[in-house]
């Protein structure tokens, strides 16, 4: 262990700093649109099931990892085994972090761009008078890669500046300031979004399933995204581990993150959902849900210029607090295992990832004929990597840590590190790994639910199945 790694002030710094990674565009833009799309409340209900039965587990096995080790995800699986295969699984790991921020800082761009539009007033004019015309000046500003790339720029700049201050003065602060804002945000719009007319169409539309909406794709769809909203299978969850202390428990701050992380997905869905059902409008929009709908429908309310600027600011947080996170974990490899001093690894990856993020950039414009065809329907280089990074890398990245925690370092091993610090819990009163039928079920869980669930949806995402 290094004598000079920075931890956590304290067990709550780590909550939201978590909480702040896994809070993101998944809980904002995703998670409302492939709700919408994919039947509303019968994709909430599977994709509940996938948080509790492969989330949580592989949450506690992470934040673990990171914090047995004291080590990023490539020297934590060298820390703990000799075979250079487990080596890889963690370089797998900094490869998903430039697969992720890659098409990330695009719309991370996009929310900041929108919030200035808000502030100046663009949702306002003719431009966004209804949905289609604010689809077209989407696409018009797009259409500019000086537009998009400048955005991506200032986002990742924003990461950049956070990260070069370190894990106390920067990612810490960063997330304890942000995160009470994020979520007073949040709470107005959907106290807004509620006291709106038919508001209650939106609430049943994400409360009552249509079960003919679910098929392979869907559950899919629901694990890719549990993986990708707890910020899962790529090591981010094992950095953070990673500056806890021995003192501090695991899995009492596992369970509050993925309760934080979900109610949140909720409400945004409820803060949007209401608004769009209000105003007769179709919640398939897909992608474009939150920045064609949305702009133009929220500015249309009593009130409506500060809601649709608290919306992309809300938008613009989550997506700041979670790349930071993103991009810790290649950051965390450099200082580790390169020894290169932490400013330089910021810089060296934050270029690196800037480059990386220039074809998905130019996928709305100059390259947006550049398409591959994946199961009849044209790829850009953005839907690339999105696709790669929720549907294949998280998920596969997944299935070995449970092979991992289940049959080479074995539950025994797990539980007993797992039960350090849980007497200092300060959550729920109640240790959690204490209780009764704690080891069985998880044991269960990580050695046969997990690896099996997770390799047949894989299966079924590269198409075989
Ligand atoms: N959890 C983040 C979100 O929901 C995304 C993320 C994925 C962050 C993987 C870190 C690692 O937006």
């Amino acid at each position: 262990m290094q004598e000079n790694r920075e931890q956590w002030s304290s067990k709550t710094s780590f909550i939201l700093a978590a909480a702040g990674s896994a809070v993101g565009l998944g809980n904002i833009w995703k998670f409302p649109y492939i709700a919408g799309e994919n039947g509303g409340a019968a994709f909430l209900f599977i994709y509940l099931i996938c948080i509790i039965l492969i989330g949580l587990p592989i949450l506690n096995i992470e934040i673990l990892l990171g914090r047995t080790t004291k080590k990023n995800p490539v020297g934590a699986f060298v820390a703990l085994s000799d075979s250079t295969f487990w080596k890889y699984v963690g370089v797998l790991g900094v490869f998903a972090s430039f697969t992720i921020l890659s098409f990330y800082s695009v719309v991370g761009g996009w929310s900041i761009a929108y919030t200035y539009e808000a502030l100046i007033g663009t949702f306002n004019t003719t431009a966004f008078d209804n949905p289609s015309a604010a689809g077209k000046f989407f696409d018009l500003k797009n259409s500019s890669a000086a537009w998009v790339l400048g955005y991506h720029t200032l986002f990742l700049s924003l990461v950049v500046i956070i990260l070069l201050s370190g894990v106390r003065a920067g990612l810490e602060k960063a997330s304890k300031f942000l995160m009470p804002v994020l979520i007073f945000i949040l709470l107005i719009l959907v106290v807004q979004g509620l006291i709106l007319p038919d508001a209650n169409k939106g609430v049943s539309f994400l409360f009552q399933p249509d079960w003919s909406k679910i098929n392979g794709q869907t559950i899919l769809l629901a694990l890719g995204h549990a993986f990708f909203t707890l910020s899962l299978g790529m090591g981010a969850m094992m950095t953070y581990g990673s500056y806890l202390s021995d003192k501090d428990d695991v899995v009492n701050a596992s369970y509050l993150v993925a309760f934080l992380d979900t109610i949140i997905a909720i409400f945004a869905g409820l803060a949007i959902f209401t608004v769009v059902f209000s105003s007769g409008y179709d919640p398939t929009a897909g992608p474009g849900l939150v920045f064609h709908v949305l702009p133009p429908l929220l500015s249309d309310l009593v009130g409506g210029y500060i809601f649709a600027f608290l919306f992309f600011l809300l938008l613009s947080i989550a997506a700041i607090t979670s790349g930071i996170s993103i991009l810790e974990v290649s950051v965390a490899y450099l200082v580790d295992e390169k020894n290169v001093p932490r400013k330089k690894a910021v810089l060296i990856m934050a270029s690196l990832v800037y480059l990386a993020a220039i074809p998905c950039a130019l996928s709305f414009n100059i390259l947006s004929e550049s398409t591959f065809d994946f199961q009849g329907k044209p790829f850009t280089f953005f839907d690339i990597a999105d696709y790669l990074a929720s549907n294949v890398l998280l998920p596969l990245g997944g299935l070995f840590l449970a092979i991992f925690a289940g049959y080479f370092w074995g539950i025994d091993d797990v539980i007993k590190n797992l039960l350090v610090g849980e007497s200092n819990s300060i959550y729920f009163g109640n240790s959690i790994a204490k209780s009764k039928n704690f080891k069985s079920i998880f044991g269960f869980t990580v050695k046969y639910i997990c690896p099996f669930l997770i390799f047949l949806v894989f299966l079924y995402s590269i198409g075989w199945i």
